[in-house]
C-alpha cells in the first residue's frame, strides 16, 4: 500500500472516530427501543401507587414489568402534592427516578401556572414556573438519594421516567442530576407537556443522552403549553398511531409539522394509552 493511500485511510479513519465521539457526547446515538419503552411506563405508573406499595414494590403490572428493581424510596411532599421514588434495577444495572402525574386538583393547578421564569443554571434559559416549583418541592430528596445510589453502583447507567405532569417533573429533575450528580443515559417520557422555551430545549439536549417523548395518536396535553406562548419541546418525538402499534420518530429540531404536529384535533382520550396499556390505571 503506498503512503498516500494509507494516510487517506488513517485521515478518514480519524475523522470517522471524531464524528463517532462527537455523536456519543452530544447526539442521541442509541436507537428508538420499544422494549425499554414498555419498561419505561412501568416506572412510570409505579410513580402514581402509594408510598407503602411503591417501597415494596407491590403495583400490580407496573411493578411487574420490572422485577428486578431494588433500593427503592418513594418520596411525597404535601405542599404540590408532587410524588416520586427513586430506585436501583439490578437486571439493567440502572439508577432510576420517577415522577407521578396530574392526580390532584392542586397538580392540575400546578398545571396551569405557565407562567414562564428564568431557569439558573442557564443563560436565557426560562421554563413553565409551575413544573419548577413542582420540582423544588422533591429536588433535595431526590437529589440527596441519586447520589447514594450513585456511590453504591459507580457503574450504573441513569434514567429518567414519567408520564404526564410526571414527564415535565422527570425533565426537570433529569437536568439536576446530570449536572449534579451523574450523566443521565435515558429519559423517557409519555404524554409530556412542553417545560420551557427554545434555549431551554437547546441546553437540555446538548447534555442529555437518549431522550424519547412518547406521544399516542392525538394525545392533547404534549401540545400544552402552547408553542406561540414560547413553549418548545426537547428531545425526539416517538408518535404512535391510534391502535398504540406502529410508530414515527422525528427530530428533535423540527418541532412543526412532522408527527404528531401534523395534527389538529386532540383529544385527552388517548392520554393514557401508552405501549398498549392504560397507565393511568392506579396500583
Ligand atoms: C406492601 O405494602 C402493602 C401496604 O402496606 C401491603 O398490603 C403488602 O402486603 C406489602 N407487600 C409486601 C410484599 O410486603
Ligand atoms: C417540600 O416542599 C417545600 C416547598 O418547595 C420545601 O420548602 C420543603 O423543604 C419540601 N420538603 C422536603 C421534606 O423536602
Ligand atoms: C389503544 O388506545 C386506545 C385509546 O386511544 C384504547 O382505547 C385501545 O384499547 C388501545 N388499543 C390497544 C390494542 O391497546
Amino acid at each position: 500500500m503506498n503512503i498516500k493511500v494509507s494516510s487517506t485511510i488513517i485521515l478518514a479513519s480519524l475523522l470517522f472516530l471524531g464524528a463517532s465521539l462527537y455523536c456519543i457526547t452530544f447526539l442521541n446515538v442509541d436507537q428508538y427501543d420499544e422494549e425499554f419503552a414498555y419498561e419505561a411506563s412501568g416506572y412510570a405508573q409505579a410513580s402514581r401507587c402509594s408510598l407503602q406499595n411503591i417501597q415494596n414494590w407491590s403495583c400490580g403490572t407496573a411493578c411487574q414489568i420490572n422485577p428486578g428493581v431494588t433500593d427503592i424510596k418513594a418520596f411525597y411532599n404535601s405542599t404540590h402534592q408532587i410524588q416520586g421514588y427513586t430506585a436501583y434495577d439490578q437486571n439493567k444495572n440502572m439508577i432510576i427516578a420517577a415522577f407521578r402525574p396530574t392526580v390532584t386538583d392542586l397538580n392540575t393547578l400546578i398545571d396551569l401556572d405557565y407562567f414562564q421564569i428564568k431557569y439558573a443554571s442557564c443563560n436565557g434559559c426560562e421554563v413553565h414556573r409551575g413544573f419548577l416549583l413542582a420540582w423544588k418541592d422533591l429536588q433535595n430528596q431526590v437529589l440527596t438519594s441519586i447520589s447514594e445510589l450513585a456511590n453504591t453502583y459507580p457503574n450504573a447507567k441513569v434514567g429518567v421516567f414519567g408520564h404526564s405532569l410526571g414527564g415535565a417533573l422527570a425533565v426537570l429533575a433529569s437536568i439536576d442530576i446530570n449536572n449534579d450528580v451523574k450523566h443521565v443515559d435515558y429519559l423517557y417520557t409519555f404524554g409530556q407537556p412542553r417545560v420551557g422555551n427554545k434555549k431551554f430545549a437547546k441546553y437540555f439536549n446538548e447534555r442529555i443522552g437518549n431522550i424519547y417523548r412518547l406521544i399516542h395518536n392525538r394525545d392533547l396535553i404534549p401540545h400544552v403549553p402552547l408553542r406561540v406562548m414560547g413553549f418548545y419541546h426537547e428531545g425526539t418525538e416517538v408518535w404512535y398511531d391510534e391502535p398504540n402499534t406502529s410508530y414515527e420518530v422525528c427530530d428533535f429540531e423540527k418541532d412543526n409539522n412532522k408527527c404528531s404536529d401534523k395534527l389538529h384535533s386532540f383529544t385527552m382520550k388517548d392520554h393514557c394509552y401508552y405501549m398498549g396499556r392504560d397507565i393511568c390505571e392506579d396500583c
